[in-house]
């Protein structure tokens, strides 16, 4: 049997266009898996690596995040998964920084513990949006002991329960969602809503259906002028304990609003994408933090929840895949549209 040729699309200098060249054919180490990709999805992430070469840590570099394959080869210490398999997984160049771990190409290495075997009724397209939305939903809700996202920010440790394949009886906690129909923000949705918790989520009034198909109770309008009272009111209407708020947006803007519930409601967690504002623009009684959605707390889920939950149809591929082209070169203009904008939807490069 003649050797595969790898491919990848290839940051050579911060700023530059994606170049498509040979790679190495990667191997699996102990616990690895080698998945031959058939579709690629694209995140804000990839869009700041290769603007400003942020978290970028060998060059030339391969990096992306969500891949959806065959398995090729499967590592040793590895026994969930066989050469074959369909799956999905969380590639982890951002941590690593190893070459071979980007989803960029069209062979990468992933842990097994990131990765899900993928029934056979759903698309590589479809599976595909799942994987770092997924890790990052797990981080915002059941990290239990605060850690360090960066040099000086903490992450939020909200300890919440995992999402449950049985159905959860109702709910005796209350999640504020802001950005429902983002990405990270509808998957944590859809977990916190198997999870047991009530969401009550923040959305363009475009997306108030699809923030309720995610689990949302209650969807409230990102630009209406009494976002903080509306919301602040329907918390304490619920007779739910109020937990907090996730802010997937996190900017100045989502803050000055998020600041205003909180403020309105005694205090809370503020779990963010992006590094909160400063403990001196937080109310005293504020629990600020930033998810950092690679962290082995997502391990259980990816092992015991992801392949039945996606069979059953309680883990939805959400938002839905908005395919950019074929081909690995079809990967810069999908990072161009992804810098664009998008709305309730996932970019994906089948391959
Ligand atoms: N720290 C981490 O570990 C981590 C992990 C993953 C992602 N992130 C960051 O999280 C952010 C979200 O990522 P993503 O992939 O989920 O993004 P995404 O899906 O590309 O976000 C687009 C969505 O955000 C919504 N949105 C934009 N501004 C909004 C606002 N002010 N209020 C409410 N909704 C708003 C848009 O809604 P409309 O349709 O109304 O425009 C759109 O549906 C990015 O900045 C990303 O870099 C961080």
């Amino acid at each position: 049997m003649s050797t595969p040729r790898n491919l990848a699309a290839w940051l050579i200098k911060a700023g530059s266009p994606l170049q498509v060249g040979d790679a190495p054919l990667p191997t699996a180490g102990p616990g690895e898996l080698v998945i031959k990709n058939a579709a690629i999805a694209i995140n804000p992430l990839d869009c700041h690596m290769q603007d400003s070469g942020v978290f970028v840590q060998q060059w030339p570099s391969i990096f992306g995040c969500d891949i959806a394959g065959e398995v090729h080869e499967v590592g040793k210490d590895v026994e969930r998964f066989r050469r074959g398999n369909r799956a999905i997984g969380h590639a982890i160049n951002l941590t690593s920084g190893r070459s071979q771990d980007g989803a960029f190409a069209l062979y990468t290495v992933i842990p097994a513990k990131k990765a899900a075997i993928l029934p056979d009724e759903i698309s590589f397209t479809d599976g595909v949006v799942v994987p770092f939305a997924l890790e990052a939903a797990v981080c915002v809700l059941s990290l239990k002991e605060p850690g360090v996202a960066m040099p000086g920010v903490a992450t939020p440790a909200l300890g919440l329960p995992y999402p449950s394949l049985q159905e959860m009886p109702s709910s005796s906690k209350t999640l504020v969602i802001y950005g429902g129909s983002s990405s990270v923000g509808s998957m944590t949705t859809q977990l916190a809503t198997a999870a047991g918790l009530r969401v009550i989520a923040i959305a363009g009034a475009h997306n108030f259906e699809f923030s309720k198909r995610c689990g949302a109770a209650q969807v409230f309008d990102r630009n209406d002028i009494s976002l903080a009272h509306k919301v602040s009111d329907a918390v304490r209407k619920d007779s739910g304990e109020f937990v907090g708020i996730f802010d997937a947006i996190a900017t100045p803007e989502t803050y000055a609003h998020d600041i205003a519930i909180l403020d309105q409601l005694g205090g809370g967690h503020l779990a963010c994408v992006h590094p909160p504002p400063p403990a001196t623009d937080l109310p005293a009684n504020v629990n600020a933090g930033m998810i950092f959605a690679v962290n082995d707390i997502a391990t259980p889920v990816w092992e015991g929840y992801v392949t039945p939950a996606l069979q059953s149809g309680k883990l939805q591929c959400l938002p839905p895949p908005f395919v950019v082209g074929n081909g690995l070169e079809s990967i810069q203009s999908a990072l161009e549209k992804c810098k664009a904008g998008i709305s309730a939807l996932k970019l994906v490069v089948e391959l």
